[in-house]
């Protein structure tokens, strides 16, 4: 489906969908980290919309089909979730839908000064846009995209911190064999 497609198609859909957010970024591939975050976003929100960024400035492992393909597949039996993409300013993107939040996870503070300006940025461009910031929980907040991306391509292991379907897909992309290996967690 192409860009904006659904929405654009839908757009009426959205009237009585209740309370929406928007979690736009990379996942440049999806980790359990952003999972969590959607799954603890469905306890508040009615409705999430993953929003895949096409920003090829960003030169990402995956192409947006593939990512979308991914988590699409991940969240097919989450019927509050659905999953898009997104080229341009994402506040453009938000005021095709009813949504007033676009959510973040936090992991670190080195996260919170890009976050910042992002969403301060977002702010001054909509001012009825708001940044809801979810902490990362513990067991996930050293994962992120682009350290997956470094430890799968040097053959480390990274079952675990993401989804099965993303190991497999990473194997692929690095050509590298599959293996048994676990990773090692704080628990073990
Ligand atoms: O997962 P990421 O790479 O940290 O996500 C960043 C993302 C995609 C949310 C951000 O780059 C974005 O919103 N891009 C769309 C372009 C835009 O609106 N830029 C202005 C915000 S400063």
């Amino acid at each position: 489906m192409r860009r904006c497609e659904m929405l654009k198609e839908n757009k009426e859909k959205f009237k009585n969908m209740g309370k929406i957010a928007i979690y736009p970024g990379s996942f440049d591939p999806i980790t359990y980290g952003h999972i969590d975050v959607v799954e603890r976003a469905l306890e508040i929100f009615d409705k999430v919309i993953v929003a895949i960024a096409e920003n090829e400035e960003k030169r990402p492992l995956f192409s947006v089909e593939e990512r979308l393909g991914m988590v699409k597949a991940i969240f097919t039996e989450t019927p509050n979730v659905m999953v898009d993409s997104f080229k341009g300013l994402l506040v453009d993107y938000v005021a095709k839908t009813n949504a007033k939040v676009s959510l973040r996870g936090l992991r670190a503070t080195s996260d919170f000064e890009y976050e910042f300006h992002m969403a301060s940025m977002n702010r001054s461009l909509s001012p009825q846009l708001d940044t809801l910031f979810m902490m990362t929980s513990k067991d996930y907040f050293f994962v992120s995209s682009r350290t997956i991306k470094e430890v799968a391509r040097l053959g480390g292991g990274v079952e675990g911190l993401v989804p099965d379907l993303v190991v497999r897909r990473l194997r692929e992309k690095f050509k590298l064999p599959v293996t048994k290996r676990k990773h090692i967690g704080w628990d073990d």
